[in-house]
C-alpha cells in the first residue's frame, strides 16, 4: 500500500487515515480465530479487564506465527515508512479485545503521552497502525479520535492506575472539551480487514462495549529506528528493546500462512 500525496496532507492535517478495505476475509478469518485462543490463555502478556474477561494480549508477534506474518506486512510497514522516511522496529505489539459485554473504556489519551513518560521515546515518530479483526460498529465500542488534536503537542496527563486494570496516562474534561470542539469526534467503522493509522499526538478512546459483538483490533506500534526508547521502565514485552528493522513479508504472506495450517491439519 502506498500512500499519495493527498493522504500524505490528510493525515497532516486530521492527524490519521482510514483505509477500509485493505485485508481480505481470508486474510484476517485466521488471526481472528488464533486471537481467539491466544485470549484463553494463561500468560504475563495477555491482561484481563477487572471483570476477567480479557483486555489485551501483548507481543503476539513473538509466540504466534499468523501475528508475526502480520507484524512484517508490507501492506502496514511500507506506508509508516514512506511518513518518516526510514526503517521501523516494532516499538508495541497488542491485541484489544474489547470483549462481548465486559470490553471496558479507554479513557481519553495520547500514545505518545506514555512512550514519553514511561519509555524515554525522544519523538512523535512512531505511528499506530490497526487492523480490524471484528467488524467494528457504532454500538461495539469503536476508537473514537478526535481529528486535529495532534497539533497541539504533547499535552498535560495524570497517571490514572483506578479506572481500568490497564494504567494510562489520561487527560483532564476541559482539555478533552476544547479539543473536541475544534476538531469533532469521528469514529472509523469497518469490515474485518480495514486499517487506521494515527499519529501518536492524536487523542483517542473508547467507550465500553455492552453488545454481543466483540470488537478485536489489532495495534502495531511502529516506531522509526533512529527514535529508539532512551529509559524503558516498562517490560520489554510492552515496550520492545529490540531496535532492528523489520524486513517486510511478502505480500501473501498470510495466505502462505492459511495455506500450511490447511495442509497440517
Ligand atoms: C488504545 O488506545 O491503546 C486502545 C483503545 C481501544 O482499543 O479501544
Ligand atoms: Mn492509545
Amino acid at each position: 500500500m502506498q500512500l499519495s500525496q493527498a493522504d500524505i496532507g490528510t493525515f497532516e492535517r486530521d492527524g490519521f487515515l482510514f483505509f477500509p478495505d485493505v485485508f481480505t476475509a481470508a486474510e484476517v478469518a485466521l488471526l481472528a480465530e488464533e486471537a481467539g485462543r491466544i485470549f484463553e490463555r494463561d500468560r504475563k502478556e495477555i491482561w484481563r479487564e477487572k471483570s476477567g474477561a480479557p483486555r489485551t494480549a501483548f507481543a503476539a508477534h513473538t509466540y504466534n506465527e499468523g501475528f508475526r506474518r502480520l507484524g512484517a506486512h508490507p501492506r502496514l510497514i511500507r506506508p509508516v515508512e514512506q511518513v518518516f522516511g526510514e526503517k521501523l522496529y516494532m516499538h508495541q505489539f497488542k491485541i484489544n479485545a474489547k470483549a462481548a459485554f465486559d470490553g471496558d473504556v479507554w479513557q481519553w489519551h495520547q500514545d505518545y503521552g506514555t512512550w514519553l513518560r514511561d519509555d524515554g521515546m525522544p519523538e512523535p515518530r512512531a505511528m499506530n497502525i490497526s487492523v480490524f479483526l471484528d467488524e467494528v460498529m457504532p454500538i461495539n465500542g469503536p476508537l473514537m479520535l478526535i481529528p486535529k488534536s495532534h497539533r497541539h503537542g504533547t499535552l498535560a496527563a495524570g497517571h490514572d492506575l483506578e479506572t481500568t486494570s490497564y494504567p494510562l496516562w489520561t487527560l483532564e474534561k476541559d482539555v478533552v472539551t476544547r479539543l473536541v470542539a475544534e476538531g469533532g469526534i469521528t469514529a472509523p467503522t469497518g469490515k474485518p480487514g480495514a486499517v487506521l493509522m494515527f499519529h501518536g499526538n492524536l487523542v483517542h478512546g473508547s467507550a465500553g462495549n455492552i453488545t454481543p459483538y466483540p470488537r478485536k483490533i489489532v495495534y502495531l506500534t511502529l516506531n522509526a529506528i533512529s527514535n529508539y526508547i532512551r529509559k524503558p521502565t516498562r517490560p520489554e514485552w510492552i515496550a520492545h528493546r529490540d531496535f532492528s528493522p523489520i524486513e517486510p513479508a511478502p505480500d501473501d504472506a498470510l495466505l502462505q500462512y492459511a495455506r500450511t495450517r490447511r495442509a497440517a491439519a
